[in-house]
């Protein structure tokens, strides 16, 4: 058998390299990586090569950034020569982002059976572009790889096959729990080269809902700004973000924080792991606290990942500014849940999906 993985944008490569390692482990299957180019800084994509250990991409499209219809029919359309001429068995596509819906199209069009890591989650709001990629990718996807049960539930809803459903375990936490021990072994030399104290927060911003809307990141800088008299806040900056701060003049009201460039996965772990408080917009930063146990304030009305709240140490504190404030002070107060870590998301997701996919392959 024959696989490709595609993969584009930073949080897709934690997911690849568990199942990519688990499938090692099967001699009869064949796998290229193939990048598409969609993160191209180093801080953003080679970094997590070097650190989780992932081969070279066998090809990388270089769409880089433009317009979600110029980035995803530019992976389109150079993805479909790719497939062309090697004519995988299976394509595995990973979370939510442009690169994973474009890939998905390209295989459902040539009857290149596609397989998607992370399916059926769900926050039901059309208004996430992350959500109209999970949508059509589970719709044409011929294996769902699912991390928790809400998402078995989600796509039983929406009428797909249950015979196609897999419920696996989270593959972010396999990355996770193979890399904190050597996430910790840094963090003394970390600590004392951010010149960080006992107690601080860690911050991540990057959905077009909260930076993309001059007001609305006006508003988060100001409120973060606040609470940094009480805590200090370290926040690595996502492009998109940085870009939009630039483009607003907003860089004074950013100067209470501490401001760094995305950090590497080693580091970003260490920091997640020691932190009193994160504040994020991201999906895999609230799945990874959860496991930390460390409390997150997600600036979200909603979340695909609901079991981070229900089971977790999550809280959705939606837009309001007033939410945000008093949850980040009943935090530093010691009053916050610390939750439990969901079932199978124990470091043996990559597994469970190699061992599905040879076993699928013997059948066929
Ligand atoms: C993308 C995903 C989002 C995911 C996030 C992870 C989609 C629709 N969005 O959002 O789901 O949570 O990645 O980080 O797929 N840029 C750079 N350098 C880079 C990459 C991006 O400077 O290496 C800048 C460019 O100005 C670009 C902007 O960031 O226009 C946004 O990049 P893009 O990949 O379109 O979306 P993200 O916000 O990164
Ligand atoms: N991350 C990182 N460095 C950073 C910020 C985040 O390594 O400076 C990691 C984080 O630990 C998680 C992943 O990036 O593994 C989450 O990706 P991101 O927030 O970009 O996307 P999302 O999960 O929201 O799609």
């Amino acid at each position: 058998m024959h696989i490709i993985h595609v993969v584009g944008a930073r949080p897709n490569f934690m997911k690849v390299a568990p199942v990519l390692q688990a499938l090692r482990a099967y001699p009869d299957i064949t796998q290229h990586l193939v990048h598409t180019g969609q993160h191209y800084d180093a801080a953003m994509s080679e970094i997590f090569f070097q650190q989780l250990g992932l081969p070279e991409p066998d090809i990388n499209l270089e769409v880089g950034s433009g317009s979600h219809a110029v980035q995803t029919a530019q992976v389109m359309l150079r993805f479909e020569e790719t497939v062309l001429a090697q004519r995988p068995d299976l394509v595995l596509v990973y979370g939510d982002v442009n690169s994973t819906v474009a890939a998905s199209l390209v295989c459902a069009k040539l009857g290149i059976r596609v397989g998607h890591v992370e399916a059926g989650l769900r926050s039901f709001d059309r208004t996430m572009p992350e959500e109209i990629n999970r949508l059509v990718t589970d719709q044409i996807a011929d294996l769902l790889f699912t991390p928790s049960a809400d998402g078995d539930h989600n796509l039983l809803r929406e009428g797909v096959d249950p015979a196609k459903i897999h419920l696996v375990g989270n593959v972010m936490i396999d990355t996770l729990v193979r890399l904190l021990p050597q996430a910790e072994a840094g963090w003394p030399t970390l600590r004392t080269r951010l010149g960080l104290g006992k107690r601080y927060g860690l911050v991540t911003l990057h959905r077009p809902s909260n930076v993309d809307e001059p007001a609305m990141l006006a508003q988060i800088l100001k409120t973060l700004g606040e609470l940094a008299s009480e805590l200090p806040l370290l926040f690595p900056i996502h492009p998109r973000t940085r870009r939009r701060i630039a483009e607003q003049g907003l860089d004074a009201q950013a100067a209470c924080l501490q401001l760094c460039e995305p950090l590497g996965y080693l580091e970003f772990l260490a920091l997640q792991a020691h932190a009193q408080l994160v504040i994020s917009d991201s999906g895999g930063v609230q799945e990874e606290t959860t496991y930390l146990r460390v409390p997150c304030l997600t600036v979200r009305a909603n979340t695909e990942r609901p079991v981070t709240v229900e089971v977790g140490s999550n809280q959705l504190v939606g837009q309001d500014m007033a939410r945000l404030r008093e949850a980040a002070e009943n935090v530093l107060q010691g009053k916050f849940r610390s939750g439990a870590i969901p079932p199978l998301w124990d470091g043996q997701a990559g597994e469970r999906i190699a061992d599905i996919l040879a076993t699928n392959e013997q059948m066929n």
